[in-house]
């Protein structure tokens, strides 16, 4: 990975700075207010791995109220691709059974992964899930329940960066990168 001031190189892409760390400290401090006022006690967040790390780490030092964090593994893509799911989470039934969960997400593109995770959580017995994502791509989201928080909307264009990789680089960047050109 090569770095200058709004550029990434990663293989033979490029990636250009998108949306910068203020504004997205601006998004995250405007959803823990969102949720806060949602909620009269806090749900279980379930942030997904790997790539929700950063952001639950923000989000949980923008809360006003304690919380419990849970963090699952769970992985769809490949490459730039997003693949159907394999994995399943490990999370043991009795941390889920009755809770209110909000699944904390870095980015929510086709909706597989939520998709998925809200079944399964549905069926280990939690009584309501839903889902806060950072960023949200409109035009790829192929289901019908939307996250009930969304940090910004953005275009169905690889991104990387706030947690965000592609192929185990740029996660650490603290500002959003969207791919350069068409692929
Ligand atoms: P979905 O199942 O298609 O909604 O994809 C969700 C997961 O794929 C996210 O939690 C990310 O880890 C990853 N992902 C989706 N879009 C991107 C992207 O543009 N850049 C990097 N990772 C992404
Ligand atoms: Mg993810």
């Amino acid at each position: 990975m090569t770095h200058s001031t709004d550029k990434v190189q990663i293989k033979d892409y490029s990636f250009i700075k998108y949306i910068d760390e203020f504004e997205i400290s601006a998004l995250v401090r405007r959803l823990s207010n969102q949720i806060e006022a949602h909620y009269e006690v806090l749900p279980l967040f379930l942030p997904v791995l790997n790539g929700a790390y950063i952001f639950m780490a923000d989000l949980s030092r923008e809360l006003q109220r304690d919380h419990r964090v849970e963090f699952i593994k769970y992985q769809s893509y490949d490459g730039m691709e997003s693949k159907g799911l394999k994995a399943s989470i490990s999370i043991p039934e009795d941390k889920v059974i009755g809770q209110h969960i909000c699944i904390v997400e870095d980015i929510v593109d086709r909706g597989h992964t939520l998709d998925k995770l809200r079944k399964e959580l549905q069926i280990l017995g939690a009584k309501q899930v839903d889902c806060v994502a950072a960023f949200y791509k409109p035009d790829a989201y192929a289901y019908e329940r939307k996250p009930e928080f969304i940090g910004l909307e953005i275009p169905d264009k690889f991104v990387i960066g706030y947690g965000m990789d592609y192929d185990g680089q740029g996660r650490g960047l603290k500002d959003l990168y969207q791919l350069e050109g068409e692929r």
